[in-house]
């Protein structure tokens, strides 16, 4: 962490989450919530609870959670010292300085001067694209049909005719030329100097999440080779870990995300509207870049160029992003060759209406694949269908799978039981049967003993917390080593000790993890829907049976371990025992609520 336990504790305690998440979303109260409709997935009716006792949020629908911390990080796509940050000011807490080794401080030193150089150029070029020398520029841009207001948002410029203006203007801003060279704006010329790297082009700032200009994308105007000249990669410009236009759609909001190849597509997709439009960098999407968009979104929508290449490029999309988790579809542009001509012939009405009719992405390979078959050949058409069969194997999950495999039957007019059993033989063929695991889909829900075992955990942190006496009920029972989960592991650490001392603060608890992944998962520990139960003898049984869960998972752990680990045997035994006695035992509920 990079505050003291103390500090990130008073700035939590000080900020009300109900005061905090009602200056972001309309909170009604109802029951010992607030409730709202949720602002991190579509909703129409409020699944999103925010309880003052717990200090905590969570959907019902969706599934997020976590601690005031969490909301904001989340809400503001913050990180964490950013969230601490907010809320510290609002809460007037003063956060002491930080303290860094001399190496950290030099770099982040020439980082933030790389970030600063980047900014002085960029106004250099704003400033010059508007003034007459700049003419040419924002005439170009003006036949892109650009408005004024769209160059400002992105802040578009223009490098003039003269390789000197801009070296001169930095220097007399007190940058030194090794660092305009290490931004990539300059390079030393045997003939001239120090020089300009761009040279009447319209300049495009290239701006990272929280609109910090780190490099820039310079177009010719008309023909001309390279068509955009870019910024090479520096300390702060990393072209696979940045998207152009995210800084901006990250809080469009629009559940979904838009992913096209150039910066005049985004530009263009933002001006009709569509502000969740991103691009790469100048360089094929990256694995890296997926996973930046799975912050986001679980929906990333291709409107990729509709010639080869960009169907080629999508495909190869299609596949990071499955790999990341996430769903794609692919928008058809035809007859248009981009989003940004796509919009200036058909406009904003009919680009929706693509949007809605996106294809998804294995029905999209599959129509790919079939123009590579001749489809009026008996034997073409038999390798089509053993491809398709091939790609259906991909699914993991045998009801999806399914699923497909009956649609994609349908639609290419194949015999379901036919198409079932060439299924059946390729995976017994390539050994596929048992298809590899895929990562987390957000689809699909895992019903393995594990995840069982994890549910049952969940549910005993939830009871406690919801009822803290029960607690002393159940503590001879139970130890914080029983569950065999790390993060519950460490969330029942936590809370049996603070418990133990009588203090009742599950919110603290969670700013104790750094990540909002691992905030979110301790979270949750604390928001499983409890069943719904009116006797005490129902109440009883359920939680004798979710202890005994608890317990006898833990106990098969530790077994697990015997022969690998000699205090595993002592935790055996004494596992075994205190599951045969927790087994006898019977745990009155009678004074608790
Ligand atoms: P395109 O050639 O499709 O250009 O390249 P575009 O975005 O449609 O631009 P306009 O409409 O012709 O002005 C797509 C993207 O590939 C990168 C740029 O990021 C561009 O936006 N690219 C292309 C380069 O980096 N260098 C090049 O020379 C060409
Ligand atoms: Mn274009």
């Amino acid at each position: 962490m990079f505050y003291p336990d103390e500090i990130v504790e008073e700035v939590r305690a000080r900020n009300d989450i109900v005061d905090v998440v009602s200056g972001y979303v309309k909170l009604q109260k109802k029951g010992g919530n607030h409730w709202a409709c949720c602002p991190f997935h579509n909703e129409d009716t409020p699944s999103f609870a925010v309880s003052g006792s717990k200090q905590m949020f969570h959907c019902f629908g969706c599934g997020v959670s976590g601690n005031v911390y969490t909301f904001v990080m989340k809400y503001e796509n913050f990180t964490f010292p950013e969230a601490i940050k907010l809320l510290a000011e609002r809460a007037g807490v003063k956060l002491p300085e930080m303290e860094y080794t001399e190496e950290q401080k030099q770099k982040a030193n020439h980082r933030t001067r790389l970030m600063e150089v980047n900014k002085e150029a960029a106004t250099f070029f704003y400033y010059q694209l508007r003034s007459p020398k700049g003419t040419v520029g924002y005439e170009y841009l003006k036949k892109r049909q650009l408005s004024d207001e769209t160059m400002k948002k992105f802040g578009l410029g223009y490098s003039g005719k003269s390789g000197r203006d801009l070296v001169a203007y930095l220097r007399q801003k007190g940058f030194e030329d090794k660092l305009i060279c290490d931004a990539g704006l300059a390079v030393v010329s045997e003939r001239s100097g120090l020089v300009s790297q761009f040279w009447n082009r319209v300049m495009f700032p290239i701006q990272d999440i929280n609109g910090k200009v780190i490099g820039f994308g310079g177009r010719v105007m008309g023909d001309g080779e390279p068509k955009y000249l870019n910024s090479p990669e520096t300390d702060v410009f990393d072209k696979r870990r940045n998207l152009f236009g995210l800084n901006f759609a990250r809080t469009a909001r629009t559940g979904n995300i838009i992913l096209c190849e150039g910066y005049m597509d985004v530009i263009a997709m933002h001006q009709a509207g569509f502000t969740q439009a991103v691009a790469s960098l100048g360089t094929a999407f990256t694995v890296e870049q997926a996973k930046l968009l799975r912050r986001y979104t679980d929906n990333v929508l291709l409107a990729y160029d509709s010639d080869g290449a960009g169907v080629k490029a999508a495909l190869r999309g299609i596949g990071i992003l499955r790999d990341a988790g996430l769903t794609g579809k692919v928008i058809d542009m035809k007859p248009y060759k981009d989003p940004d001509e796509f919009m200036k012939a058909l406009g904003k009405d009919a680009f929706q209406e693509r949007i809605d009719r996106a294809e998804n992405s294995f029905f999209f390979e599959v129509r790919i694949l079939q123009g590579q078959f001749n489809m009026n050949d008996p034997e073409e058409k038999t390798k089509f269908h053993r491809e398709i069969a091939k790609k259906l194997c991909q699914f993991s999950e045998e009801v999806e799978r399914d699923n497909y495999l009956q649609a994609v039957a349908e639609k290419y007019f194949i015999g379901v039981e036919n198409l079932r059993k060439l299924v059946l033989t390729y995976a017994v063929q390539t050994g596929d049967a048992r298809p590899m695991e895929r990562p987390k889909s957000g689809i699909q829900r895992k019903n393995t003993a594990e995840e069982n075992a994890k549910k049952a955990q969940r549910l005993l942190l939830t009871w406690i917390t919801d009822e803290p006496a029960l607690f002393a009920k159940i503590k001879k029972f139970v130890t914080a080593d029983d569950f065999t989960d790390e993060i519950y592991r460490i969330v029942a650490e936590k809370l049996f000790r603070d418990m133990e001392a009588g203090i009742y603060n599950p919110a603290s608890i969670i700013s104790t993890f750094e990540d909002e992944e691992t905030q979110r998962a301790a979270a949750e520990v604390f928001h499983t829907t409890l069943p719904k139960l009116d006797s005490r003898q129902e109440r009883e049984k359920a939680l004798h049976d979710i202890l005994l869960a608890v317990k006898k998972n833990s106990y098969e752990a530790v077994s697990a371990r015997l022969g690998s680990d000699v205090s595993a045997l002592t935790q055996a035994i004494e596992g075994k025992k205190a599951l045969e006695e927790l087994a006898k035992t019977h745990i009155s509920l009678a004074d608790v609520k």
